[in-house]
């Protein structure tokens, strides 16, 4: 009978598969057999929502903007403004997130709430999308762990040997900051590194690839070890936050903070979507929901909690950090510390490299938790092979994933350079952000009776508010940044090919074998 189609009648077949959803109830019966340990209350997923969140943007990107960086748009002091626009941007989004969260308490995050609405297409490709978020997200911070990690050897100068200190810079970067550091100093490339076959040049950024099996390993050993880690790292991280605030306060001087906005409004808008990175993480606390003990309540709390704790913390930060320095002065490298060593405190520079090392350490290991969990809702589903989502015998931890993860962060920290993977993270959150939006408006019309524990109020405004600000800012983003655009570009239809050659027809074959086993129960 399946000859007797005609071509159109097989493209719409094909175009139903591609949007056929999986209810709420489905998604939720499914992780029921979850064999994820649930151990996380509120305060872990906040306290797993600062430690994604509070990394590389205050401690490094923060100079970026508020200066303008090489050639860019200052914010300057209006910086304050930028942040809280970029705060806004991302509270629509958290909303939207939080509903999903307390209404599908399933691991995938964004992944598993596209699957309820828009189907197994859409689903995937949000997944693959979050792959750029998480995986390459992390390539950033591996690579600014680095850069923190040197600065601090530097301060033991004097007591640790100088091959340690000053390491080649073929060990210590990827291959093209490796030729960018050579071209800025006037260095022949084939002198400083080595050439495989003659002709490609091998840098390995050690520290970070230290940084990440280290890591690995303990996420290995248990989520609940895993948290117990990052509490350190987000107390040790907060602790040096507030001190660089409350210290530098009594530094600040007003006539600092004139010129306000040295470039107007587009001094403030390009601040915002430069310290957009800032805000990234706080969805990955629903990529632990099945490992939450009351996700319904404490999802929401995790993360609405973060996001305005998180933009407390920066409006601050970057109030007296442009207090206490003029913003054309500010050191784009380690600004914090640079800032107290400004005012002539030294030993708290120091700490603040220490507290930098804290926040970047727990960024790595929730994003590479969020990396695994989605890559756990994905295999269920069967669009990457179900032998990946084996779950440890002792640690009950999907550890055959936990490795791929920091497989794909090690060889992408190898090829791409810090800038390039900011960049893709940026684009991934922004278009994650919009679809969860657009799904939450979807479910609301399709799904309208189910409970839900937590709802984004002002319903439709609030979704579509998010939508015009995260598009609107990778649009704006888009035009200027060309060659991560391509690349952005090229990721998408990596994923559409991946869906076409293998996961379609791993789905079809599932559903044959889930008719047959039915077939053969009835019988
Ligand atoms: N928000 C995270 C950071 O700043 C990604 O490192």
């Amino acid at each position: 009978m399946a000859n007797n189609l005609t071509l159109k009648d097989k493209i719409s077949t094909v175009f139903k598969q591609m949007f056929t959803i999986k209810s709420a109830d489905e998604l939720i019966s499914a992780s029921k057999h979850s064999e994820l340990k649930k151990t996380l209350n509120a305060f872990d997923l906040i306290i797993l929502g600062i430690g994604a969140v509070v990394g590389t943007g205050i401690f490094t990107i923060i100079g970026i903007a508020a200066q303008g960086g090489d050639g860019g748009v200052a914010a300057g002091p209006s910086l304050t403004i930028s942040m809280v626009i970029a705060a806004i941007a991302c509270v629509f989004s958290a909303l939207c997130y939080s509903e999903f969260a307390s209404m599908i308490p399933v691991a995938g995050s964004a992944y598993t709430y596209t699957y309820a609405t828009m189907g197994e297409f859409m689903a995937w490709m949000v997944g693959w999308i979050l792959m750029l978020e998480y995986a390459i997200g992390n390539i950033t911070v591996a690579s600014a762990w680095t850069g923190y990690f040197m600065q601090l050897l530097k301060g033991f100068e004097h007591v640790l040997p100088n091959w340690l200190v000053n390491p080649p810079i073929w060990l210590i970067n990827d291959y093209r900051t490796s030729l960018a550091i050579c071209s800025k100093e006037g260095l022949n490339p084939h002198d400083v590194m080595p050439y495989l076959f003659g002709v490609i040049p091998v840098s390995i950024n050690v520290p970070a690839i230290a940084i990440v099996l280290i890591l690995t390993l303990l996420l290995v050993k248990g989520v609940k070890e895993s948290t117990k880690v990052a509490t350190i790292m987000v107390g040790v991280n907060l602790f040096i936050i507030m001190s660089f605030i409350i210290v530098g306060s009594f530094y600040v001087k007003p006539e600092n903070w004139t010129p306000f906005a040295p470039n107007g409004f587009e001094g403030i808008f390009m601040g915002a979507f430069i310290i957009f990175f800032a805000y990234i993480g706080f969805d990955a606390i629903s990529t632990a929901a099945e490992e939450t003990k009351n996700p319904q309540r404490d999802l929401p709390i995790g993360i609405l909690g973060t996001l305005f704790l998180c933009t407390v913390l920066y409006v601050s930060a970057a109030l007296v950090l442009t207090g206490m320095v003029n913003y054309q002065a500010i050191d784009i490298q380690a600004p914090i510390a640079s800032a107290m060593r400004f005012v002539g405190h030294n030993k708290l520079a120091g700490l603040i490299s220490v507290g930098a090392l804290a926040g970047l350490t727990s960024v790595l290991l929730v994003y590479q938790l969020g990396t695994t969990r989605i890559l756990y809702a994905i295999s269920r589903d069967r669009f990457i092979p179900k032998g990946l989502r084996r779950v440890h015998r002792h640690n009950r931890t999907p550890y055959v994933l936990t490795w791929l993860s920091a497989i794909v962060v090690i060889l992408g920290s190898l090829v791409m350079d810090l800038k390039i993977s900011a960049e893709l993270c940026n684009f991934g959150t922004f278009l994650s952000f919009i679809i969860v939006c657009a799904a939450v408006m979807i479910l609301r019309k399709t799904e309208p009776d189910k409970p839900r524990a937590f709802k984004v109020p002002c319903v439709p405004l609030f979704p579509i508010l998010g939508i015009v600000m995260s598009g609107g800012l990778m649009l704006y983003s888009m035009t200027s940044l060309k060659t991560s655009s391509i690349w952005f570009v090229a990721w998408l239809v990596g994923g559409v090919l991946i869906y076409a050659f293998y996961g379609y027809g791993q789905k079809r074959l599932e559903e044959k074998r889930k008719k047959f086993y039915l077939r053969e129960k009835d019988n």
